[in-house]
């Protein structure tokens, strides 16, 4: 059976949890592949709200859940996850990936010391530890989770990293190498325990799902315009975001992924710093931020807001090898009369269909605006009963709304969620 990989197209935050948690039921299995705790995925189940940080959002769907080895796991987050969805009664069938590397306090710290030393250069990171985690797995001084089952190994493994931390806490970062370090270490001997049985090759894990006939759905993490090579540099998360690395961060064939589907706001968002062209600020950019209750999940800060980038998107799409898009918040931007999308960007006099790779260039680009019809602002009820009817039952400007983002990007649309709750979503029949 093919995989379907399921990837942010924006900064993030466009509703892949909503999106994946919606599919899973469809699945056998549930896969992460990049990032780590940086994510927040959200999901409404009768007016409850869950967040997934780590363990994919098909968790409460009782699917087989795997986390691949492109992710950076933190032990205190995994343990909590676990825990939590133990305490609901959900006991999950899980398995961590072996080569997966460990984030540590150390790797915390050392977030939020680099942020410090950057000053007014600062990236605005989640401070979860990712891109030290990430930096330290380049440097080869990484501890990954098989290490921890192990005296031996996790005893050499932690040799080389505490030299490398001392040698950047004091050296770089003047702060407390030594204390820091072993704390660090202390606690993940201690977090051992409790990970033997979840902890083991996950790319057999996933593999196995494949052969057996069953199907693998693959949760991204973060969004296109955050992918450290592709992303809005150096303003960008510290792994890939891309589709390709579904395969490279689980460990499964390329070719098994056969769908990929890239979830989009009906407008954008960027949480921390980094160009952002679309980016819509004074009154209209509050009053878009409050209707789409645009803080972040896992940090709480308020989302930077902005109009519909298609210019990015076909950008992704292209990259990513979108087959088909999920479309989230169309009801957010009810009651709009007018609404832009930005269909080009202007730099020193030239117009571009692409953007520009060089920061320096980015931050020069003005959006070419084109204007859509809006729709009414409609009450919850409302939209559920428009989408009983199918598209013909959403408000004519949606559709057109759809059609142009269609038409713009190059792939079609056909997941269009509404709301937060689960089911508030319409699936475009092929
Ligand atoms: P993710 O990181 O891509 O999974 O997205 P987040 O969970 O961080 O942020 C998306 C937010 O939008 C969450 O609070 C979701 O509950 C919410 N959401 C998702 N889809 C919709 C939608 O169609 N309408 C509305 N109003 N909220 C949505
Ligand atoms: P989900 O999966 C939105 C952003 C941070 C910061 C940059 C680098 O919920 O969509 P990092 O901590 O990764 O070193 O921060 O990336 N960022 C996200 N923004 N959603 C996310 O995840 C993000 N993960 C990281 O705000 O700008
Ligand atoms: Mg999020």
């Amino acid at each position: 059976m093919p995989a379907t990989a399921v990837v942010g197209l924006q900064w993030g935050d466009e509703g892949k949890g909503k999106i994946v948690d919606y599919l899973a039921e469809r699945f056998d299995a549930v896969a992460r592949f990049n990032g780590g705790s940086n994510a927040g995925h959200t999901i409404v189940v009768g007016g409850e709200k869950l967040a997934f940080h780590l363990l994919p959002s098909g968790a409460i769907r009782r699917k087989k859940l795997i986390v691949g080895n492109g992710v950076v796991v933190d032990l205190e987050v995994l343990l909590k996850e676990i825990d939590d969805l133990e305490s609901r009664g959900l006991h999950p069938d899980l398995v961590v990936s072996d080569r997966a590397h460990v984030t540590l306090r150390l790797h915390r710290l050392r977030d939020a010391w680099e942020e410090r030393r950057r000053g007014s250069d600062a990236v605005g990171t989640t401070l979860r530890g990712i891109s030290p985690t990430f930096a330290d797995r380049a440097a080869r001084v990484g501890i990954r989770m098989g290490d921890l089952l192990d005296k031996d190994a996790f005893r050499r493994a932690a040799s080389l990293l505490e030299g490398w931390n001392q040698a950047l806490a004091s050296g770089v970062y003047h702060e407390d190498g030594p204390s820091v370090t072993r704390d660090s270490l202390e606690r993940a001997a201690s977090a051992a325990d409790g990970l033997e049985r979840v902890v083991g090759d996950a790319s057999s894990a996933a593999c196995d799902v494949l052969d057996c006939g069953g199907s693998l759905l693959l949760e991204g993490a973060q969004g296109f315009f955050l992918d450290i090579d592709f992303g809005t540099y150096p303003y960008v998360t510290a792994s890939h975001t891309t589709s390709a690395y579904a395969a490279a961060g689980l460990g499964i064939p390329p070719q098994s992924i056969k769908n990929v589907i890239g979830v989009v706001k009906a407008y954008c968002t960027r949480v921390g710093s980094g160009p952002f062209v679309t980016e819509t600020k004074g009154e209209a950019g509050d009053a878009l931020r409050k209707k789409g209750d645009e803080y972040g999940t896992t940090t709480g800060r308020p989302r930077r807001v902005g109009w519909f980038d298609a210019v990015a998107c076909r950008y992704a799409v292209r990259v990513s090898g979108v087959t088909s898009l999920a479309l989230t918040k169309v009801d957010v931007l009810g009651g709009t009369k007018s609404i832009p999308i930005c269909v080009a960007y202007r730099i020193d006099g030239s117009t571009v269909h692409v953007p520009p790779s060089r920061l320096t260039d980015l931050q020069r680009c003005e959006p070419v605006y084109e204007y859509c019809d809006g729709w009414p602002d409609l009450r919850p009820e409302e939209w559920r009963e428009a989408a009983q009817r199918g598209l013909k039952g959403l408000p004519p400007g949606v559709r057109s709304y759809v059609k142009k983002i269609e038409d713009l990007s190059g792939a079609p649309v056909k997941l269009i969620s509404y709301g937060f709750e689960r089911n508030d979503l319409l699936e475009l029949s092929p």
